[in-house]
């Protein structure tokens, strides 16, 4: 689903996002539109103002801001590549520096209390580290007996094994093994029996936003993250969403 203005980021599927100035997505981008991804997230996660929330792998804190703004949680934005006093910056000028931390820590050197969170998000970040088959007990600590984590990556919706399919493998990067599909994430998650997967399915469309969000993005890319831009939309285009996409997964810490 997308949208008759065909020269903005607007889009019918995620009013939410549709409230933020395109010039401010395309300098603090990261990745494919953090903002949609957040917005297809909270379709199905409930974020209060009461809440506690920790936005892990965060960037330029986008999403940290669009939670404070639009449910009004408090948001501890915890990043790595992006120093703790950037985001600072981004979350004052944003008006929200009364509900969004900024904080710079490594996934698994959290600074944080055990059962701090009543929830967890993470958006094209969790991929990174999250495959890990032990970081899901590390993670779930900090989360409150039936607190949520919700997450979104870049997924290859159908797996693939040690031969790449030919359409994909001019374009293959060896870091794509991180993709997963819903059905792989749920199975990752479900089985360790710490926390229960409520959720788990393909963002609608996923693969056509994305090369959406690379045309409007790409001509304010610079060096390798324009090329990379059009590499990944040749990519996208050709495999017209056999396997790229994303994988959005919801899930509840039980409690004892
Ligand atoms: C593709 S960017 C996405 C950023 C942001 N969530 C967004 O969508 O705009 C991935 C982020 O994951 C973070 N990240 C990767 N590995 C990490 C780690 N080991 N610990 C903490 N953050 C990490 C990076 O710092 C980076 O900002």
């Amino acid at each position: 689903m997308t949208d008759s203005t065909e020269n903005s980021l607007h889009h019918a599927r995620y009013p939410r996002s549709n409230q933020y100035a395109d010039d401010w997505v395309y300098s603090n981008q990261m990745g494919p539109n953090a903002l949609w991804l957040t917005e297809a997230l909270t379709e199905l996660m409930d974020i209060r103002p009461d809440m506690k929330v920790l936005d892990l792998g965060c960037g330029k804190a986008m999403t940290s801001i669009f939670l404070a703004k639009e449910f009004g949680a408090q948001v501890w934005a915890t990043d790595l590549w992006v120093a703790a006093a950037e985001n600072h910056e981004r979350i004052e000028q944003a008006g929200v520096q009364d509900l969004v931390f900024p904080i710079h820590a490594e996934a698994h050197t959290l600074p944080f209390a055990t059962g701090f969170f009543d929830a967890i998000i993470s958006i094209d970040a969790y991929q990174y580290f999250g495959t890990d088959d032990l970081y899901l007990g590390y993670l779930v600590e900090f989360l409150k007996p039936g607190g949520k984590f919700g997450m979104v990556s870049p997924a290859m919706l159908k797996e693939v094994g040690a031969a790449i399919p030919d359409h994909i493998e001019p374009y293959w990067e060896w870091e794509f093994c991180c993709f997963h599909s819903p059905e792989w994430w749920r199975q990752h998650w479900a089985k360790t029996g710490l926390i229960s997967v409520d959720h788990a399915d393909a963002i609608e469309d996923g693969w056509k936003d994305w090369i959406r969000f690379i045309d409007l993005s790409e001509p304010h890319l610079q060096g390798w993250r324009k090329e990379s831009a059009v590499s990944e939309r040749a990519m996208l285009e050709v495999d017209a969403g056999e396997h790229f996409g994303f994988t959005r997964i919801l899930a509840t810490k039980p409690n004892p």
